[in-house]
């Protein structure tokens, strides 16, 4: 049994609302989600509560809200980013919309105050900030101890009330003292005493998997990725060998010597479906519909699975490795905003779900924490310590264009009209890129903040014809150009590898673009990233050594004109490009 949770975080629909509660319990103390809305009285039991950030402003109409009685009940209160705008809000502040949004990293000036939740952290310090609108004037008998540069207004204390609120996120590892504030909330403030031991948690999610599947068995559709061989291995321990079966389905869509991998696997057999889904992908070009497409067929092709092995009768139920960041970035909880469609949230799995035929043991957990539990598990690092491969796999790094278009150059580099994914508050862009000449990820970082037009800035690092000389042209995913960012893709790998570079890096996805010549159509982006939990992400520096031998034999390969290395941090770029 859980204990009764010290902390209550009120879900204001952000992206990393749960991210808060996890923070919370790597403190050792339990804490949970509720409603924002859930009433006072529900939650006075709790030592503290926590407002999380969400993608709404204050003024729009059904933002979420709280019951205002808990800033009245004594019970000390932190807002978080939104938090802090609907806790002024509703004590009487001013909130404005904010003229441009601040996404990123931020220097915070923090006054060396008494005050408990900043005890020990005054002066200047790196935060991380996604907002737009901000704090105007705070409510009486609140004081503002903390600005940024663009921000005025970035953390608020009424002590003698118990209230305190950030506009900055402190439980994202961007924000480098935000453990400390949370911990001086939680200990200092709050008073919690320790209750939580993060190894409880095999054994519940076992519990969880027993209550969930019954006296059924579990199949599994396995992708040989870190999230379902975990999950797949947790439904063994916990139902035991006879009860636990996998597939890999081959979408054509994998990795070079991924198949063999997996089907190395034990208990897993191969289900080739390669031209069933390229057949379907032919022509699709957006972002969103080859998701769809992609998680239709992944449907299609467990429906037919299911059915040759007769695993349609309710002795059956499907098991996934669906974890955290998917089911919130889907819209998942409450209130997220939609940042993207994930494969295995389509329609098809919906019903699966509605009709309570899946079992998602991870689907609360980040991958940091995913890793740790193969750990418990006594999974090999080998796999564990791959990097994640999203599950539509190649298919969201090879990038399709509707129309032919030329490259525009400006003051500030090349506008390549190439539309990727992005995120920026809570919500997601589709916008082109912009390339710049040197590898400056600073100047990135100014650029992508400042023009509106773009979500990305990455370096041309290498090419055989003058940008300018280049096109983007009208294409979808065929097996040509699979076959061109598999083979790219195999080759970066080889190269990072055999560097050591792969071990300083969270992911590395490499994507295919339709930017180049008649002779050679496409060109690759490198996208080396460091993450915690692929929630937020920071572009790496790559050593020159090791980027130029990847240029050389990128270049050298058909159909590659040029090479890109993106610059972007996330927010404001996604990791994939989709
Ligand atoms: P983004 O692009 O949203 O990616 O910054 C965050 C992390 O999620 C992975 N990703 C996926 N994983 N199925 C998966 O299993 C998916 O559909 C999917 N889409 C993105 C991505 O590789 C990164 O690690």
């Amino acid at each position: 049994m859980n204990p009764n949770p010290q902390i209550i975080v009120l879900d204001a629909g952000g992206q990393y609302c749960h991210l808060i509660a996890r923070k919370v319990r790597d403190l050792g103390v339990y804490a949970e989600v509720r409603a924002s809305e859930t009433r006072a009285e529900e939650l006075s039991s709790a030592k503290g509560l926590i407002i999380s950030g969400g993608p709404s402003s204050v003024y729009d109409p059904e933002s979420p809200t709280v019951d205002p009685s808990i800033f009245a009940q004594g019970q000390p209160v932190l807002g978080i980013c939104y938090g802090q705008q609907l806790m002024a809000h509703l004590l009487g502040g001013d909130v404005r919309r904010g003229d441009k949004g601040e996404y990123g990293l931020a220097t915070l000036d923090l006054d060396h105050t008494p005050d408990l939740l900043f005890a020990g952290l005054g002066g200047p310090q790196q935060v991380w900030m996604s907002h737009r609108d901000t704090v105007y004037c705070v409510p009486e008998g609140f004081s503002v101890v903390g600005r940024t540069a663009t921000c005025a207004v970035a953390a608020v204390a009424a002590p003698t009330r118990g209230l305190y609120a950030v506009q900055f996120h402190p439980e994202v590892v961007h924000t480098t003292r935000g453990k400390e504030l949370l911990a001086n909330f939680v200990f200092r403030i709050c008073s919690c005493v320790k209750d939580w031991d993060p190894r409880y948690r095999v054994p519940l999610i076992e519990q969880e998997i027993r209550d969930c599947v019954g006296d059924r068995n579990v199949f599994f559709f396995v992708s040989g990725g870190v999230d379902s061989s975990v999950a797949f291995a947790l439904c063994l321990r916990a139902l035991g060998e006879d009860r636990v079966r996998g597939v890999y389905v081959d979408t054509g869509l994998m990795r070079e010597g991924e198949t063999a991998f997996v089907s190395g696997l034990p208990g897993v057999s191969v289900e080739d479906a390669q031209e069933q889904f390229l057949t379907a992908l032919a022509g699709v070009t957006e972002p969103e519909r080859k998701r769809h497409v992609i998680g239709e067929e992944f449907v299609r092709v467990q429906e037919r699975v299911i059915e040759a092995r007769r695993l349609l009768d309710e002795h059956w139920i499907l098991g996934q490795g669906t974890i955290y960041p998917d089911t919130i970035e889907s819209g998942g909880t409450n209130k997220a905003a939609l940042i993207k469609t994930h494969h295995n949230r389509v329609a098809g799995i919906q019903r699966l779900m509605e009709t309570g035929r899946i079992v998602e043991p991870l689907k609360s957990l980040y991958k940091d924490e995913v890793r740790e539990v193969g750990r418990e598990l006594g999974l090999a690092s080998e796999l564990l310590d791959r990097h994640p491969f999203p599950g539509p796999g190649l298919a969201i790094r090879c990038l399709c264009s509707e129309c032919d278009a030329p490259v525009r150059q400006t003051a500030e580099g090349w506008v390549i009209p190439v539309h990727s994914v992005g995120v920026q508050g809570d919500s997601r862009s589709y916008a082109p890129i912009l390339a710049i000449e040197r590898v400056d990820h600073a100047r990135g970082t100014e650029l992508v903040n400042r023009l509106t037009n773009v979500n990305r800035v990455v370096a041309s690092v290498a090419r055989k014809a003058p940008l300018e000389q280049m096109r983007v042209r009208a294409c979808s995913l065929t097996p040509q150009r699979l076959a061109r960012l598999r083979a790219a893709d195999a080759m970066v790998r080889r190269l990072s590898h055999q560097s050591g570079f792969d071990h300083r890096v969270w992911q590395f996805p490499v994507i295919l673009i339709p930017l180049g010549t008649a002779e050679a159509p496409d060109s690759i982006v490198l996208r080396p990233i460091d993450s915690v939990d692929g929630m937020t992400a920071q572009s790496v520096v790559m050593p020159a050594m090791l980027l130029d031998g990847i240029c050389q034999g990128l270049l050298a390969l058909e159909g590659i004109a040029g090479v890109l290395y993106d610059l972007t941090h996330k927010p404001p770029g996604t990791i994939e490009w989709e």
